[in-house]
């Protein structure tokens, strides 16, 4: 049976029992609402250390007053219930107080990498998201904490936020995880009609012909980037970002060649943002 803790003292005594028994721990944070793309995080989370928990917590303060926090899809008995299948053994499922009592008032901010693509357009979000995952790591002090490349950014971030407050754990990054058409899962894709569904795979084909393009010898970034917005335009998607950037600094590049890049799009379809990438490299 899986446990579920509702307070904070409750994760710090299971991380106890762990230290005391000499197991390590993999930690998924989550907002719930899972799919087959957390899944594979779980599984991915299992291979990494001897005891595995996740997190389900809506997270309030990476969202924007005018954005979906209210109507963000929760299913906590169903998402119970996929973590126990999956082997997870203790799910933290706290209320927003325990998280941030009263009077708190400490935020985390990791600056360049925060202010760019999503950060753009969602000010204030990755503050939100580097400061509920630090309050999780330090509950939960996990050898390893395993978040999806579906949030590519949101991954680089933490990244660089584990690496600069010196934290003692291995960050991982998991494939993102598509439907047979190659839409990437999302929770939000719940949201979607069965007609905007299909608007949607605009996203992942300006992806697909982005690198059907470099295939062919293109590695211009502007012309990279046109190919990708015509497409979704094509499918009546309206364009928040498609960005092409060296996958570490998340800086824009103008050729490909030098190191590591990846495509990054946001758009909206029908009201909903979506994001998706892929690594563009030769
Ligand atoms: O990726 C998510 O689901 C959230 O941003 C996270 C990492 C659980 C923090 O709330």
């Amino acid at each position: 049976m899986i446990d579920i803790a509702r307070t904070g003292a409750e994760v710090r005594d299971f991380r106890r029992r762990l230290a005391a028994q000499g197991k390590t721990l993999a930690l998924v944070p989550t907002m719930g609402f899972l799919h087959e793309g957390h899944l594979s995080l779980f599984r991915e989370a299992r291979k990494r250390a001897d005891v595995c928990a996740a997190s389900l917590f809506v997270n309030p303060t990476q969202f924007g007053p005018s954005e979906d926090l209210a109507r963000y899809p929760r299913d906590e008995a169903g998402d119970f219930a996929k973590m126990e299948a999956e082997g997870v053994s203790l799910v933290f499922a706290p209320d927003a107080d325990e998280i941030y009592p009263a009077g708190e008032e400490t935020r985390v901010e990791v600056e360049r990498l925060s202010d760019r693509l999503c950060g753009r357009s969602r000010p204030g979000h990755f503050r939100g998201v580097a400061t509920v995952v630090l309050k999780l790591f330090n509950l939960f002090q996990p050898e390893v904490a395993v978040f999806g490349e579906k949030d590519f950014q949101q991954l680089m971030v933490i990244r660089r936020m584990a690496r600069d407050l010196f934290l003692d754990v291995e960050i991982v990054g998991a494939p993102l995880i598509r439907e047979a058409d190659g839409l990437a899962l999302s929770s939000r894709n719940s949201y979607l009609s069965a007609e905007d569904r299909q608007r949607a795979l605009g996203l992942s084909r300006a992806l697909k012909a982005m690198r059907d393009a470099v295939q062919s010898g293109e590695n211009d970034t502007a012309a990279l980037r046109s190919i990708g917005s015509q497409i979704l335009s094509e499918h009546g998607l309206v364009e928040d970002y498609l960005a092409i950037v060296d996958e570490q600094t998340l800086d824009p590049v103008d050729r490909l060649g030098a190191g590591p890049t990846r495509a990054l799009i946001a758009a909206h379809c029908a009201g909903v943002r979506l994001i998706d990438n892929a690594p563009l490299g030769r």
